[in-house]
């Protein structure tokens, strides 16, 4: 049989496989074409089977099988015929190598990879972060994979190995990206930026939908979401310079929902990066303040997040302040909060640079108009319902020495038990006050 007569006898089964699956499963070919991945003029295209012959096999841009085909058999690599391996989901690569545990990532790692990084073997997909496509930042990571490949990410691995016991769909050849995507649904988010129906993600939970399309924080919270600036005139909101706080929190999917469907109270979640199991995250009522928990006294922030006389709380979003892929700073932060970049990175843990952040929404002494920026005397010591008395030995607290700062992470974490009435003028040790 000559190469040509195998190779067309391969698409041909490969074009009947995909038959069954289209019927068996519930890919809906509409949903499909409406799609990133299917989209005649934006989606899947990888010339080594798209160009026309001799160079290709003339498939259409947006074809199953620019991702899918039978063992390699048109323009991929061989992978190693491992039980179920690649060939499971019949891609031209390996979907996901399980050994890769940690970064860098390289192209072969993970499928996806082989489009969604600069250079490509496959075809080159630019994406921006969160900070610039929803917040108004400027360039940044320019491909997931380099997003992924910064100080913090989402590890694959542990995505994965979490993923894999705990939803029913996703399978151990899965791949850890998919645990939060639907690579047949997923839309371009980034191009329609100020619509949700054009979303990117799918909640694992709910795998064979798009999430955030209704479900926005606009539904699940109202007024209680007040989306944060964009542009830096202050003038307009998230996501993308919407025109008002209306419009924006209206256009912002439910992110706590879809990032609470794995970061439970009842969840255990393992970090290889940071070698220990993820406090867990309470959004509820007796949870943090930046969740539903009330907050008590006043606080005292910075516009547009003015406590209004209603009383109503404010609910963030995950991402106000966290990247989904990874970041420049610990933990995922954003490296734009609120209207502004933030001056510098966080990189270590322990530091007072968590403050960079939290001046963003917060006033800060330099904001209080008592000291300089990203100083704390003010909200800790000098406003009316300051938790800590200013007073001698300052050492019970300020360890290092008088007025040198306590690096915040050693009192504000998630889900940390409130303490506050207690605390004045005590040594702060094992404090811990949500935020
Ligand atoms: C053969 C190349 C290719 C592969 C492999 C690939 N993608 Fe894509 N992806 C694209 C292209 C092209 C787009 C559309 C880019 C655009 O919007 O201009 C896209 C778009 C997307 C989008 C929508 C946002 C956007 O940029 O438009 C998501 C989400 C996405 N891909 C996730 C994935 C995931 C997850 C995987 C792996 C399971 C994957 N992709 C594998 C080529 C690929
Ligand atoms: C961007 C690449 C890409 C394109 C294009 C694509 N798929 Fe997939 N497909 C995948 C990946 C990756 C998986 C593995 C899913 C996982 O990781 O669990 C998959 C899995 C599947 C499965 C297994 C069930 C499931 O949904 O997980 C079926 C069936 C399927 N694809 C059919 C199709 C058909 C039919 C088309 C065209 C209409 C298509 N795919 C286009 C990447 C793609
Ligand atoms: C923990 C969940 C999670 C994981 C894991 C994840 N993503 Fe995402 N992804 C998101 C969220 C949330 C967004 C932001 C919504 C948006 O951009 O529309 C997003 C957005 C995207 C986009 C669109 C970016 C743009 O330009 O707007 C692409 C493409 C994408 N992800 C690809 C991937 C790939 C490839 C992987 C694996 C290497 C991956 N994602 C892993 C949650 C995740
Ligand atoms: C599919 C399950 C899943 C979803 C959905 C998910 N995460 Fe995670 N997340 C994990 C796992 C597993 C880890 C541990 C790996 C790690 O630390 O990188 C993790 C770690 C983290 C970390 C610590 C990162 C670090 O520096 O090690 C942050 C922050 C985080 N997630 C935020 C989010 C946000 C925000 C969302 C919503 C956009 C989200 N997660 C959605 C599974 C998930
Ligand atoms: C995107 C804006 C934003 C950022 C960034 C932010 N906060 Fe907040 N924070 C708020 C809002 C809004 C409230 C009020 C919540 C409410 O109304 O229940 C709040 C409330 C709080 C409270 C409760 C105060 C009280 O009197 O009950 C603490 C403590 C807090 N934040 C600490 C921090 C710390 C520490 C950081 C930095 C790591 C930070 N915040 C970053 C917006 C933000
Ligand atoms: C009960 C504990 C406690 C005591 C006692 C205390 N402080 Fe503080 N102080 C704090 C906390 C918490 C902060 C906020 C974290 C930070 O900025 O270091 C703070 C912040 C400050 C700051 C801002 C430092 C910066 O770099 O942000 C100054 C200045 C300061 N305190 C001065 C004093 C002086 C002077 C005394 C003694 C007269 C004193 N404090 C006693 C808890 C205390
Ligand atoms: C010794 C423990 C402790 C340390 C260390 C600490 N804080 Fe606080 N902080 C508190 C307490 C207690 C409150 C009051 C919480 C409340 O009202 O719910 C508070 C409140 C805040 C608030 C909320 C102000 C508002 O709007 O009401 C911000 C912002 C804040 N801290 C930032 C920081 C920053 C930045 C650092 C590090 C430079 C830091 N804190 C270090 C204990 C601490
Ligand atoms: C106001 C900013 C802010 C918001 C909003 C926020 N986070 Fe965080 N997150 C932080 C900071 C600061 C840290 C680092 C301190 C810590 O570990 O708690 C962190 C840490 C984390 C971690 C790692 C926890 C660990 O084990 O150390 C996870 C997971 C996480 N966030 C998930 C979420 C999720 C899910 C949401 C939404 C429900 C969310 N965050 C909303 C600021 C925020």
């Amino acid at each position: 049989m000559s190469r040509d007569l195998l190779v067309k006898r391969s698409i041909l089964f490969f074009l009947a496989c995909l038959y069954c699956f289209l019927s068996s499963s519930s890919l809906l070919a509409g949903e499909y074409i409406d799609s990133a991945h299917g989209s005649s003029t934006a989606g899947v295209f990888r010339p080594v089977i798209g160009d026309a012959p001799p160079q290709g096999f003339g498939y259409s841009r947006g074809n199953c099988a620019h991702c899918h085909e039978q063992h390699a058999s048109i323009g991929g690599s061989e992978p190693v015929p491992t039980t179920g391996g690649a060939s499971s989901y019949e891609l031209f690569a390996n979907n996901f190598d399980t050994t890769q545990k940690t970064i860098p990532y390289t192209e072969s790692d993970n499928f996806c990879f082989y489009c969604h990084n600069n250079p490509t073997s496959a075809q080159l997909v630019v994406n921006n972060d969160y900070s610039q496509n929803f917040g108004c930042a400027p360039q940044g990571p320019t491909t997931i994979m380099s997003a992924m490949n910064q100080r913090s990410y989402h590890n694959l691995y542990d995505v994965w190995n979490f993923s894999k016991d705990k939803f029913s769909w996703f399978t151990t050849y899965s791949n850890p990206c998919d645990a939060c995507h639907n690579p047949h649904l997923a839309k371009r988010n980034w191009a329609n930026a100020k619509d949700p129906a054009y979303s990117a993600i799918s909640k694992p939970t709910d795998h064979f939908a798009l999430w955030g399309t209704t479900e926005t924080m606009d539904s699940s919270y109202n007024t209680k979401y007040e989306p944060p600036y964009c542009s830096s005139s202050l003038l307009n909101r998230e996501p993308n310079a919407s025109i008002d706080a209306a419009t924006g929190r209206a256009n912002t999917p439910d992110y706590v929902d879809f990032c609470i469907t794995c970061h439970t109270t009842t969840n255990t979640i393992f970090s290889t990066s940071l070698n220990r199991n993820l406090t867990a995250i309470n959004w509820d009522s007796n949870g943090d303040k930046h969740g539903l928990r009330l907050m008590d006294g006043s606080v005292s922030t910075k516009a547009p997040y003015a406590p209004n006389s209603s009383g109503t709380d404010f609910v963030l979003s995950c991402l106000d302040c966290h990247e989904a892929h990874g970041s420049q700073n610990v933990m995922l932060m954003r490296r734009r909060a609120n209207g502004s970049d933030l001056t510098s990175t966080i990189a270590t843990f322990d530091t007072k640079n968590w403050g960079l952040i939290c001046l963003k929404c917060h006033k800060d002494d330099a904001a209080a108009g008592v000291g300089p920026s990203n100083y704390w005397e003010y909200v800790h010591h000098l406003v009316s319902d300051a938790p800590y008395f200013e007073q001698g030995p300052c050492v019970t607290c300020h360890t290092r020495g008088d007025g040198f700062p306590i690096d915040c992470q050693e009192c504000h974490t998630h889900s940390g038990t409130p303490t506050k009435a207690d605390t004045r003028g005590a040594g702060i040790g094992t404090y811990r006050i949500p935020f």
